[in-house]
């Protein structure tokens, strides 16, 4: 069933391609302007931080809505905007890294090791690596099904994200802007959850069924 594209999936492809680079645009602009306000470092770790949160959110929505609508090209969006969640998280962390830091990969550790909001954060990160690096093709063809369960590191890295995003504004008293990014993470590998778990009953009744087809029924005439 091509029910959500029924054509011009290289149009649709391509305009989100490019509104995913609206919020680096818009951080551009506001630069030029004299628009990021009192704290600049701030306002562009924050922006990355969300964005890179919100094509997570995206990304993960993407198979379930391959599920519901029944059109495979759900997947082909999806490590777009897996790439694009890495590529805000880069600059995110890297910021930071330059920042903060001055590149130097003690300091960093140290950080790491200090501050649990920055360790999650780093977690996240780190996870994220390898999903980027084998998103291509190539990779898909040479991992074969070992390509699937790593890429299921993406459950442990979007609770990595909440947890970093939560631990940063419990320090400030101010969980409300966390919740509805927590609520869609649960929402998300909830369903995926009782999908896995509905399979699994099913192939339990069905194998019952077959093993009751397969007995001699006793008692016959
Ligand atoms: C090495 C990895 C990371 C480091 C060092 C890091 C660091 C930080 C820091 C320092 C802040 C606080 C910014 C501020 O208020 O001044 C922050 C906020 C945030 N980070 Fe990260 N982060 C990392 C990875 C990630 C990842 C992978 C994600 C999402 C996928 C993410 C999402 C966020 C979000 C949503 C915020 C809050 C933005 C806000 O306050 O509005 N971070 N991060």
């Amino acid at each position: 069933m091509r029910l959500v594209f029924p054509q011009g999936f290289a149009l649709v492809r391509l305009v989100l391609f490019l509104a995913a680079l609206l919020p680096l645009a818009r951080l551009f602009w506001l630069g030029a302007g004299d628009g990021l306000g009192a704290n600049p470092v701030e306002f562009v770790t924050r922006s990355t931080g969300t964005w890179a949160l919100v094509f997570l959110c995206l990304s993960l929505a993407m198979t379930p809505l391959r599920r519901l609508t029944g059109d495979g090209r759900w997947l082909r969006l999806r490590r777009m905007l897996g790439l694009y969640c890495f590529f805000y998280a880069g600059l995110h962390a890297g910021l930071w890294l330059w920042v903060e830091h001055a590149f130097s990969l003690l300091e960093m550790l140290r950080d790491v090791g200090r501050r649990p909001f920055i360790a999650a954060g780093f977690a996240a990160f780190v996870l994220l690596v390898p999903l980027a690096a084998t998103s291509n093709t190539a990779s898909i063809r040479r991992l074969g099904a070992n390509w699937q369960r790593l890429h299921r590191l993406v459950y442990l890295i979007a609770v990595a994200a909440i947890l970093h995003y939560g631990w940063h504004k419990a320090g400030k008293n101010d969980l409300a802007p966390v919740l509805p990014y927590a609520l869609t993470v649960a929402g998300l590998l909830g369903v995926r959850l009782w999908w896995a778990l509905a399979a699994r009953l099913q192939g339990k009744r069905d194998g019952a069924r077959r093993e009751g087809e397969r007995r001699p029924s006793r008692g016959g005439v």
